[in-house]
């Protein structure tokens, strides 16, 4: 549900220097991801050019551009995590949940991302899944995980 507007946030944010990043995470928080239509706006608000707010979105991964599924599973690939087994982990669950990295299943139930550094480096692999964290993952927990929260793949 939607709590603000996106002009409300571009207001909230248009006086701050160096507004833009928390301007895009408060806007992918509020809605899952930041639209294409909304980057004029933002430009036109944080006095900046459009190609100059398209460039931070699209250099960032975090950032989305198009909505996200029911369920968001992102995986670590960072170094940490890919010394205890990260991509055999991603690669199992493009397989099992029938979706590849960094895309949203068919039906829209599931995007699955590959990341990097969920800062649980010490515990990996790491995944977090509708942004909660577990740490120390195996493909037989993610399996109960999945059980737990309803999500069939
Ligand atoms: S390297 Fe995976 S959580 Fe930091």
């Amino acid at each position: 549900m939607q709590n603000i507007t996106i002009p409300q946030l571009i207001s909230k944010y248009e006086k701050i220097p160096g507004g833009l990043m928390p301007l895009l995470h408060a806007i992918q928080d509020e809605l899952g991801y930041i639209p294409n239509d909304v980057v004029p706006n933002i430009a036109l608000g944080l006095n900046l050019s459009r190609a100059e707010v398209h460039g931070v979105i699209t250099y960032y991964h975090f950032f989305r551009t198009t909505p996200p599924g029911k369920h968001v599973i992102q995986v670590c690939r960072a170094e940490a995590c890919q010394a205890c087994g990260a991509e055999e982990l991603l690669s199992v669950l493009e397989s099992s949940l029938n979706c590849k990295r960094n895309q949203t299943r068919y039906d829209e139930k599931i995007t699955l991302e590959a990341v990097y550094c969920l800062g649980l480096c010490a515990t990996s692999p790491a995944v977090q899944i509708d942004n909660k964290l577990y740490a120390n993952v195996t493909t037989e927990k993610l399996k109960d995980l999945f059980g737990e929260l309803e999500i069939n793949p």
